[in-house]
C-alpha cells in the first residue's frame, strides 16, 4: 500500500479521515485540496506530510503556465508557504519543503519545462527514499526487540504515517519478519484515534497480533508487568532528543520510566531539528475543540464546555531511553550524538 504518491501528474493518497470503515483513494489536482487534506488529516503523520508537500509542489510547476524559470520559482515559493502553514509542529513538512524550494533555486537557469520535470523528479525521490529509509531504520531498531516481548505503541506511526513502511510500526514489522514472536498493544490515542483506527487496522493487515486499549490503561498494564517495551515515532526530536509526538506520548514515557520499561523513539532522519536546542522551541498544534467535544460527530459534551486540544506534547529526553533512524540507534547523550544522526 502507498500512503502518498504521484499517480498520473496528480497526488495520490489514501482518505485516512475515513479508515478502517472505507479504504478510498483519492486523486488531487490543486494545491489547495493538498493542502486542505493535509490540515483535514486525511493524509497525516511527520514523514508522509513532507512527501505530500513535495508532491504538493511537484503539482503547482506541473500546472504552471509560466513563461520563465524566473517566474515559475515565484510561484512554486507562493505554493511552499501555502503548504507550510497547513500543520506547525512536525518538521518533516518544512524539510521537504526547503529541499524543493532548493532544488528550483539550484536549477533556475533552466528552461521551465525541464524545471518541471526535475521538481518532480525530487518529489518522487522524496517519496521514494521515505520508505528506504524506514525500512533501513526498521532493520536497526529490530535489533531491540527481543522472541516474546510486548510492545505499547501510541498514536500510528505505521506505513499510514510516512509513503509506506512505518517507523515505530516499521521497528515492529521488522521484528515480526525476523520471525520474533511479538505482541503489540495499541493506544486508542483520544482525540483523533489514530491508534483505534489507524494502526489496528495495519496490525490486522500484517497479521501481528495486538491488543487495543484506551490510552488510560497503559499505566495499568505496565504495573501488571504485561508490556516489555514502548516504541512510538516522532513528530520533531531538538537537538537535545527532546521529542515532539502525538498528544499522551509523554505521559507514557513518565509511566514506562516509573516501571523500568525501555522507551524507543523511532523516526527518520529528516525529523530531526538541529537548529532548534531544546523541545521548548517546538510550535505545539492546536486544533478544533469539536475533536474532544465529539467522537466522529456524535457530541459527548455539553454544548459551551471550554476545551484545550494541543495536538503533541513534548518528551524530554530523559525519558527517552534511545533514537532509532536510519542511520542506527542513538543512546544519550543525544546533543552529542544526534549531530552524526543525519
Ligand atoms: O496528528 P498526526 O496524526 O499527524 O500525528 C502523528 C504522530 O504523532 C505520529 O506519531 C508521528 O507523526 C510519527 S509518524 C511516523
Amino acid at each position: 500500500m502507498r500512503t502518498v504518491e504521484w499517480a498520473n501528474g496528480k497526488v495520490r493518497m489514501i482518505d485516512q479521515t475515513l479508515l478502517p470503515s472505507e479504504e478510498k483513494y483519492i486523486d488531487l489536482d490543486t494545491v489547495d485540496d493538498v493542502a486542505s487534506a493535509i490540515k483535514t488529516m486525511k493524509v497525516r503523520g511527520a514523514p508522509a506530510i513532507g512527501v505530500t508537500a513535495a508532491l504538493g509542489i511537484a503539482l503547482a510547476a506541473r500546472k504552471s503556465e509560466a513563461a520563465s524559470s524566473g517566474e515559475l520559482l515565484s510561484e512554486i515559493t507562493k505554493t511552499a508557504e501555502i503548504l507550510g502553514s497547513t500543520r506547525p509542529t512536525a518538521v518533516n513538512l518544512f524539510w521537504a519543503i526547503d529541499r524543493m524550494l532548493k532544488m528550483a533555486e539550484a536549477n533556475k537557469e533552466k528552461t521551465p519545462a525541464d524545471l518541471k520535470e526535475i521538481l518532480i523528479t525530487e518529489a518522487t525521490s522524496i517519496q521514494e527514499e521515505d520508505v528506504k529509509r524506514n525500512t533501513r531504520l526498521g532493520e536497526f531498531g529490530a535489533a531491540l526487540i527481543e522472541d516474546g516481548d510486548t510492545i505499547l505503541t501510541h498514536c500510528n506511526a505505521g506505513a499510514l504515517a510516512c509513503a509506506g513502511f512505518g517507523t515505530a510500526i516499521g521497528v515492529i514489522t521488522a521484528a515480526w519478519n525476523q520471525g520474533k514472536k511479538i505482541h503489540v498493544f495499541v493506544d486508542e490515542t483520544r482525540p483523533l484515534l489514530q491508534g483505534a483506527r489507524l494502526t489496528a487496522w495495519e496490525l490486522h493487515k500484517s497479521g501481528i497480533p495486538m491488543t487495543l486499549i484506551t490510552d488510560n490503561m497503559a499505566g495499568h498494564f505496565m504495573q501488571q508487568k504485561r508490556i516489555d517495551k514502548v516504541v512510538v515515532g516522532a513528530d520533531r526530536i531538538a537537538a537535545n532528543g527532546d521529542t515532539a509526538n502525538k498528544i499522551g506520548t509523554y505521559s507514557v514515557a513518565v509511566l514506562a520510566q516509573a516501571h523500568n520499561i525501555p522507551f524507543y523513539v523511532a523516526a527518520p532522519s529528516s525529523t530531526i531539528d538541529l537548529s532548534i536546542p531544546s523541545g521548548d522551541q517546538i510550535t505545539i498544534e492546536q486544533r478544533d475543540e469539536k475533536e474532544v467535544t465529539e467522537i466522529q460527530g456524535v457530541r459527548l459534551a455539553p454544548n459551551n464546555t471550554n476545551v484545550a486540544n494541543p495536538a503533541f506534547d513534548v518528551t524530554p529526553h530523559q525519558f527517552v531511553d534511545a533514537i532509532i533512524t536510519e542511520m542506527g540507534i542513538n543512546k544519550p547523550p543525544y546533543d552529542q550524538n544526534l549531530k552524526t544522526a543525519r
